[in-house]
């Protein structure tokens, strides 16, 4: 990819270019708990967002998306946001970073990328990440710190491409190590890195290659139940609910906004048991766990698809250890923790039966934790 991004460079500018990358992330559980001050257990995985940059001396932003094959300019001004939404991720990390009191001035840039899109695997987050870090080291002599870079990549969403996310995907993407999972604690914003090697289990993906539409989208309003039902407890966020505050104020709120509220009270122990049970090598209680994901998400919060339960049933026949659908949900794909042994007969399982149910295979990919935003 390298060589690529450089020589598509040449071709297109003068300036100097600098290498960076920033990766897509996994979450072994915690889903949808970010924004409601819980905890996650995300990791970096070694599939990337690469790009190829150089001041080039003046006021505007010349950029070509490799595998997009379009290309965008723009001014650093409010008024100059472009209309590609691509290219509003990376305007919006430049905005986000001047608004902060961070220098950016004008720059060339290629991107590529091996993220597949739309998969659950945040290749947006390691878009802003890329470009949050490479403003960093490029005007800003990295004096912005990392959380700081991670909040640039999480306000693009909200304030340029209209998705109100938690911090999760630009955490992970921004701090992610080699082997090693976190568990952020997105209220307090401690983190703890969990080295993590499964002897004797893989992590699988399975892509159903259904796409979701985060913007405009259930995601939204999913964030907005948890609010509402917050308010109506009294509590700054639901991190500071629990089931009987909950079963108490029962009558006070819809049967949808209760059922949303359940799945993330229940999700935020999960993820301190599966961490517990880590600690202890008992994988049969994390995959127990990573089911339990996958129902509540599925019946309470209402994210899945019947693509991605059909996989989680698939999983289970086969006896995979856990099994869920991971990210934001409406689509994407299934993470799933299985026994070396079973590896290669779940996937062939898994693409055959999906395939004769949907008509095309899902993508299946082992996952390899890797590190965070980084020069290359
Ligand atoms: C998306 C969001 C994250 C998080 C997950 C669900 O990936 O960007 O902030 O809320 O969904 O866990």
């Amino acid at each position: 990819m390298k060589e690529k991004l450089l020589s598509e460079f040449s071709k297109r500018f003068q300036s100097e270019a600098v290498l960076y990358a920033s990766a897509g992330r996994i979450n072994l559980i915690g889903e949808h708990t970010d924004y409601n001050g819980g905890f996650v257990f995300p990791g970096a995985i070694d599939k990337c967002i690469m790009a190829a940059i150089g001041q080039n001396g003046t006021d505007k932003v010349r950029v070509y998306s490799i595998d997009i094959d379009d290309y965008a300019e723009f001014g650093l001004e409010e008024a100059d946001a472009p209309s590609a939404q691509w290219a509003r991720y990376i305007f919006g990390v430049c905005r986000e970073t001047i608004k902060r009191g961070g220098v950016v001035k004008g720059f060339d840039a290629v991107f590529a990328g091996n993220v597949p899109l739309g998969a659950g695997l945040s290749s947006s987050a390691a878009l802003e990440s890329c470009f949050a870090f490479a403003m960093n080291d490029m005007f800003n002599d990295n004096k912005i710190d990392k959380f700081e870079l991670a909040r640039i990549g999480q306000s693009t969403e909200h304030n340029y491409c209209g998705v109100n996310c938690g911090i999760m995907d630009q955490f992970a993407s921004v701090f992610g190590k080699k082997d090693c999972l976190m568990r952020l604690d997105c209220r307090s914003m401690e983190f703890e890195y969990f080295p993590f090697n499964p002897q004797g289990y893989t992590l699988v993906l399975v892509d159903s290659k259904v796409k979701h539409e985060l913007v405009d989208s259930p995601y939204n309003k999913r964030r907005e139940s948890c609010e509402r039902v917050a308010k109506t407890l009294g509590v700054e966020t639901l991190r500071d609910a629990d089931m009987a505050m909950l079963d108490a104020a029962k009558d006070k709120v819809s049967e949808e906004d209760y059922n949303r509220a359940k799945y993330v009270i229940e999700e935020k122990d999960r993820v301190l048991a599966v961490c517990d049970a880590l600690k202890r090598g008992d994988y049969d209680t994390v995959g127990e766990c990573m089911y339990a994901t996958h129902r509540g998400m599925s019946e309470l919060y209402e994210v899945s698809c019947e693509e991605l339960d059909f996989l989680n049933d698939i999983a289970r026949k086969c006896g995979v250890t856990g099994s869920r659908i991971m990210g934001g949900g409406f689509g994407g794909c299934t993470i799933n923790l299985v026994k070396n042994e079973l590896h290669d007969e779940f996937i062939a399982t898994a693409k055959k039966e999906f395939a004769a149910k949907y008509g095309h295979e899902p993508m299946v990919y082992d996952v390899i934790i890797s590190d965070g935003a980084h020069k290359c």
